[in-house]
């Protein structure tokens, strides 16, 4: 059973590629959250969650549903992250959580993929998401070959400051950044409601004919990139840096 969470795109690119390719049950993690299903899963087979990173960790929702989904059948876990450039020091924290439940971490391998952080940093061109795309599908390849042979395989390689990002970094994006509170909606917005129907944790919603952002947000920052007009902004990054969008021609 493969397991994802995304907001733009690209780990679902990753899960539908392995599921596809392994024969696999495919789980929406943002449909189960966005619907309030149960967090209970049966699988004969190692799961397998894929997840975007965010501040060098896993995003908080999904640690907490490491934490205490149910999953039955097999106790051995696979994780993926798609990451724009540095997951710190998640594969360790991804391995206390499935440890302290008694559970195995099978494997562990983070994929570059293009980056969706809007903040400070220009988002790709079309093309060239399209070229960093591809050059990742032998990685992936690889994976699935790895997890088809219920073979382990682990990141070996730490940065100096890996330890500050994944724990201090991780807390300050956690306490002052991962909410919408800077979040802008210009008069471009048409009311289309896709940002309502697209957010995984019902956080926006549409009162007095205006959108309105609540307190559930877990800054994944799909509202922003996936808005048709380009109408959400967070302090200017939007106009600056642009829209990150998943390359129709590649989707699965
Ligand atoms: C709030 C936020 C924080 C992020 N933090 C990191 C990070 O610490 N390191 C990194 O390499 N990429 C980071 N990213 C980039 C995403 O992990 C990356 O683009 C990922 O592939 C997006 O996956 P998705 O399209 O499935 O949502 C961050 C993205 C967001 C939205």
């Amino acid at each position: 059973m493969v397991l994802y969470f995304t907001s733009t795109g690209n780990s679902k690119f990753i899960a539908n590629k392995i599921a596809k390719d392994l024969n696999k049950d495919l789980i929406s993690l943002n449909d189960i959250f966005k619907n309030n299903k149960n967090w209970e899963f049966h699988s004969t087979s190692p799961f397998i969650l894929v997840s975007p990173i965010y501040a060098w960790r896993l995003p908080k929702k999904l640690e907490n549903f490491l934490k205490t989904a149910k999953f039955n059948g097999n106790n051995e876990i696979y994780i993926l992250v798609t990451m724009g450039k540095d997951c710190g020091l998640t594969q360790k924290y991804c391995k206390k959580i499935i440890e302290n439940r008694n559970m195995i971490l099978k494997g562990f391998e983070a994929i570059n993929m293009p980056d969706n952080y809007f903040i400070g940093s220009t988002m790709n061109s079309k093309e060239k998401s399209i070229e960093e795309i591809k050059q990742v599908i032998p990685k992936i390849d690889n994976i699935k070959n790895l997890i088809s042979e219920n073979k382990s395989f682990f990141q070996n390689k730490y940065n100096k400051n890996d330890w500050f990002l994944s724990s201090i970094g991780n807390w300050g994006f956690n306490t002052f950044m991962a909410n919408s509170k800077s979040f802008k909606v210009s008069n471009k917005c048409t009311k289309c409601k896709k940002c309502i129907n697209n957010c995984p944790v019902n956080n926006i919603t549409l009162e007095n004919e205006k959108i309105k952002f609540n307190n559930n947000c877990i800054f994944c920052l799909g509202c922003l990139h996936k808005c048709p007009v380009q109408a959400i902004d967070y302090k200017g990054n939007i106009e600056k840096n642009g829209q990150y969008i998943f390359p129709k021609e590649l989707e699965i």
